[in-house]
Formats: structure tokens, C-alpha cells, sequence
């Protein structure tokens, strides 16, 4: 009662956010993001290619030591400041709120792109019913996408007429979904995607191992190669995989846990989403190399001659795959493999457009649908006029990897120092944590926070600058404006756009002014190098105040 008391006009009512039902809804949804096309086309080329079978320890270790460390620190900035990710981090303490507003664009430009991934994933899984890619999926790739390759690329609206129609679709299929909200959109399609996901899956799988040799598949994914752990950047691909595929830093997982009820066991929730997470990763493993070592066999080569990521495995490999697979498999595998990844992708699209949605919802304290609509309609535009044209691939490629390496692990970097060394928060942050959690965090996190996860991130971000400087050709033979443009000075243009955003003045009718959607009080800004006072009277961690000097 001691705080000045606004006037009358200012006083606060509860923001109209949204919620999840329960910790089962948000487990889901969290699931449903980290599961993504980082766990089928990406991990099983990793794990390959930096010691297979020896791999696994590499990658637990980051699991355990950064993956599940940074999980819980989105999950306790969202959860303790209720909140987007502009208004949690401005919440936390006043001047990081351009923390936010960098995960809000990065999660903007990612959701331009990543739509077009699943328009071309829901073509092919019609494609797969007739394979109509006949003898030449290569060949049938290029003609699909009409991409303009390496050198040619340029600014171009050359509108590719069928890659349109399923981008229509899938935006569609978004605006529906988040304007549902976040129980019966978000939730509730993560609570169907998520299980019929895991069955195709299986599915999928049993009948890949069965195909004549998936074994060697298996034997050169597994095969362990104990020498490649004495190699640093085999650790750092460890851990470059968890961060990407656990989505932290990505502004997702803080505004997902800000829609949680206050007790909530936080901590027991972040092993659950780490851990399924990563069986699913294995799973596709087991899945991919059993049809690449299938491939392998019917064309006669080596593995290491096969094995692809990315667009290559999708949309080139499998439907290889597809045609060689004895008549019925290969339908069978087409559509289940497709399938997977417009359900996979769907849901972690979601997640990524649900970051720009909140932060607008705070910002002016839009309802529900206005919000959806202001974020989704120009979003679909403006994706559609840029994707579905004869530069969307090249496009793509150059602002996916730009995004990753100077959006997500910068961001990612950045805000672990600042909330260890600047602000000191991690106290707080622990104390809010422990209050529900079925069990305890100690220095532990805090190392994993404060030392291992900045140290890691670092070395990653330099490594990766120098392969790009040195490299005397450009990124994939791109011209050199072109990745220019959409590389660097996107990625430096998006950190000076959030410091710009970060001083704009919250509106009266903002979120900011407000109290949680419960009508309680946020809880004041961390206070540094200072934990909280556990006390008998404060039923949920949102009370617990730090100790007095
Ligand atoms: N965890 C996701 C994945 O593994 O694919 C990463 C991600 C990418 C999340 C793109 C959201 C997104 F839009």
C-alpha cells in the first residue's frame, strides 16, 4: 500500500491475455514448438557428421548443461513477468525490453520464411500419391520451385503459381488457428498435432527399417567415432543442435510460460518438453538413415554418399527414396514423411507467430482476434509476395542462416550476460523457480547460465563469423549484395530496430499498465545480486519479494 497511488484514469485492470488450461495444454504447445524441422532434417546429418553413436554424449551433455539451464530462464522471465517478450524483459528491468523487441523480429522474419517450407511440405505430400516427380526429383525440385540458383539470385516477384496456392492455404490455416487463441487454437491443436505426429512417425519408421539396408543406415548413424569428441566443434555443433531445436532465446518458450497459471511446477515441465523432445530427434534419426541407407544400397554408392540435410534430404533424397521404395512403401513412406513435416512445422510456426501476437497484444492492448488480424494479415502478405516468387528459395536460405547465427544465438548471448552480469538477476529468477518445482536448482544453473551457455554461444558466434569472412567464395555462391543485404545488414538492422522500439512510450491502454489476467499485481523488477524471502504467507512465487537490504 505504500506505492504512490495511480490516478483514477490510470488505474490498473487486468489484461485480457488468454491462458492455458493447464500444465498438459502448455507442455503440448511447448512440444509442438521444439519439434520441428530442426529434429527431422537437421539432427540426423549433425549427429552423423560429428561422431555419430559418439555423438550422443556431446549432445546430452548440452541437453543438460544449456538446453534445459536456458529452458527454465525463458520459462522463469515469463512466467514470474506475465507477459510478451518486450513487456516480461521491460518488467524484468526497464532498459532490457530490446531484448524483446530483437526476439520479436527475428521471430517476424523467421515466420515470413518458414511458411514457405510448409507450403512446399503440403504439396509434396500430395506429390508423394502419384510421385510426380517421375525419374528426376532434382530436376522436378527446380521446376516446382522455378529458385533461381547461386549467382542468378536477385530481387524478383516472378510469381511461381503453385507454390502461391499453398501458401495461401497455409497462412490461412495460421490466422484460423491464432485467432482460436491460446487455449483452443494454440493448445488444442498442439493436444491433436503433437500425438498423430508421434504415431506417423512410428509408423513411418517400422516400415523404413524394414526396407533392405536400413541396417547399414543405422550401423553408419550409430557407429560411434569416439576420436571426433576430442574435436571443439563437435561440441559446439552439440550445442548449436540443442539451442536451435529447444527453440530457447527464440521469445517463444518465455511468452508460452507467461500464459501459464502462477502454481505451476516450472522446472518438472522443462524435463518433460527437454527429454521428449529429444526422443523425437532420435526417433527421426533411426527413421532417416534407415531410408538413406536404403537409398545408399538400391543406387549402389557409399552412405557418406547419400547423406543430405535440410531442403536436399526433403525434397530431393526422400522423394528418391519414395520412387526406389517397392510399390505401396513408397506411397506409404511419402505421405507419412511429408505429413510429418507440415504437422511438425505447423506447430512450430505457431509458437513463432505467437511471439510477434503477444508483443502487439501487450503493446495496445488489443483483444484477442484484432491482435491476430493486425499481426497475421500483413504477415501473410507480405510472406506470400516474397516467397511464393522465383527468389524465395535463395532468399531463404540466406535469411534463415542469418537469422540463426547473428538473430538467435546473438540474442541468445546477450541476453545470458545481461541477465548474469548486468542486471544479476539470476537469483530472483532461481528463488521465483524453486517456489513450485518438484525439484531444486542451485549454482549448478547458475553456472550453466552464467558461464557455460555465454562461453559456448561465444566461441560459436566467432567460429562462425570467421568461416564466413575467410570463405573467399560468398554464402552458396549468392551474389554478394544479395547476401549482403538480407544477411548482414538485416541482421544488424534488426537490433537497431529494437532499440528504436524499445523507446517508444507504451500507450495508456497497453498491457504494461495493467495487472496479470488474474487481476493480481506484477511483481516488481529483479533486484540485483538479490534472491527472494521465502515466506509461509506467499501462496505462489509471483509474491515473493527480495530480501531487504
Ligand atoms: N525447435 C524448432 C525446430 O527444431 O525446428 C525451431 C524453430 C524453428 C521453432 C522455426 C520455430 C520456428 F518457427
Amino acid at each position: 500500500m505504500s506505492a504512490p497511488s495511480p490516478s483514477p484514469a490510470a488505474k490498473a485492470t487486468s489484461a485480457d491475455r488468454g491462458a492455458f488450461s493447464g500444465r498438459t495444454a502448455f507442455i503440448f504447445a511447448a512440444i509442438g514448438s521444439a519439434v520441428g524441422l530442426g529434429n527431422i532434417w537437421r539432427f540426423p546429418a549433425v549427429a552423423y557428421e560429428n561422431g555419430g553413436g559418439a555423438f550422443i554424449l556431446p549432445y546430452l551433455v548440452a541437453l543438460l548443461t544449456a538446453g534445459i539451464p536456458l529452458l527454465f530462464l525463458d520459462y522463469a522471465i515469463g512466467h514470474r513477468w506475465r507477459g510478451s517478450a518486450p513487456t516480461a524483459w521491460r518488467r524484468f528491468k526497464r532498459w532490457t525490453e530490446f531484448i524483446g523487441w530483437w526476439q520479436v523480429l527475428i521471430a517476424l522474419i523467421i515466420a515470413l520464411y518458414y511458411a514457405l517450407i510448409l507450403a512446399w511440405a503440403t504439396n509434396y505430400t500430395i506429390f508423394s500419391l502419384d510421385q510426380r516427380w517421375g525419374d528426376d526429383p532434382a530436376g522436378f525440385f527446380g521446376e516446382y520451385t522455378q529458385a533461381l540458383g547461386g549467382a542468378e539470385a536477385t530481387i524478383s516477384f516472378d510469381i511461381v503459381p503453385a507454390v502461391l496456392v499453398s501458401m495461401i492455404i497455409v497462412w490461412l490455416a495460421v490466422i484460423i488457428v491464432m485467432a482460436l487463441g491460446v487455449q483452443k487454437g494454440i493448445a488444442a491443436s498442439s493436444v491433436v498435432f503433437i500425438p498423430l505426429l508421434v504415431l506417423m512417425f512410428v509408423i513411418l519408421v517400422a516400415r523404413a527399417l524394414f526396407l533392405p539396408g536400413a541396417i547399414d543406415g543405422l550401423e553408419a548413424l550409430f557407429k560411434p567415432n569416439w576420436g571426433a569428441l576430442l574435436d571443439p566443434s563437435v561440441w559446439i555443433a552439440a550445442y548449436g543442435q540443442i539451442f536451435f531445436s529447444l527453440s530457447v532465446a527464440f521469445g517463444i518458450m518465455l511468452t508460452y510460460s507467461s500464459y501459464l497459471k502462477k502454481k505451476t511446477d516450472l522446472t518438472g515441465s522443462g524435463l518433460v518438453v527437454g527429454f521428449a523432445n529429444s526422443s523425437f530427434e532420435i526417433l527421426a534419426g533411426i527413421g532417416v538413415f534407415s531410408a538413406l541407407g536404403f537409398m545408399a544400397q538400391a543406387q549402389g554408392v557409399a552412405i557418406d554418399e547419400v547423406v543430405t540435410d535440410g531442403v536436399g534430404l526433403a525434397f530431393i533424397a526422400f522423394p528418391a527414396i519414395i520412387s526406389q521404395a517397392p510399390t505401396g512403401a513408397g506411397t506409404l513412406i511419402g505421405v507419412l514423411f511429408f505429413g510429418s513435416l507440415v504437422l511438425a512445422g505447423f506447430t512450430s510456426l505457431i509458437s513463432i507467430v505467437e511471439v510477434v501476437i503477444a508483443a502487439i497484444q501487450d503493446k495496445f492492448g488489443f483483444a484477442r482476434i484484432a491482435a491476430t488480424l493486425w499481426v497475421c494479415v500483413p504477415l501473410a502478405v507480405v510472406s506470400t509476395a516474397l516467397f511464393s516468387t522465383t527468389m524465395g528459395l535463395p532468399l531463404l536460405d540466406v535469411l534463415d542462416k542469418w537469422a540463426n547465427e547473428y538473430g538467435i544465438v546473438a540474442a541468445a548471448l546477450v541476453s545470458t550476460i545481461v541477465v548474469t552480469y548486468v542486471v544479476r538477476g539470476l537469483p530472483t529468477l532461481r528463488d521465483h523457480l524453486n517456489h513450485q518445482g518438484t525439484f531444486g536448482i542451485g549454482t549448478w544453473w547458475l553456472v550453466c547460465v552464467g558461464v557455460i551457455a555465454p562461453l559456448v554461444l561465444g566461441t560459436s558466434l566467432v567460429l562462425s563469423t570467421r568461416d564466413l569472412l575467410m570463405d573467399p567464395n560468398t554464402y552458396e555462391g549468392y551474389p554478394g549484395w544479395f547476401v549482403f543485404v538480407f544477411g548482414w545488414l538485416m541482421a544488424i538492422g534488426l537490433v537497431v530496430i529494437a532499440i528504436g522500439l524499445s523507446l517508444i512510450p507504451w500507450p495508456a491502454g497497453s498491457n504494461l499498465h495493467k495487472d496479470d489476467s488474474d487481476g493480481d499485481p506484477i511483481a516488481p523488477e529483479a533486484v540485483a545480486g538479490r534472491g527472494l524471502v521465502t515466506t509461509p504467507e506467499a501462496a505462489t512465487p509471483h509474491e515473493l519479494r527480495s530480501a531487504p537490504r
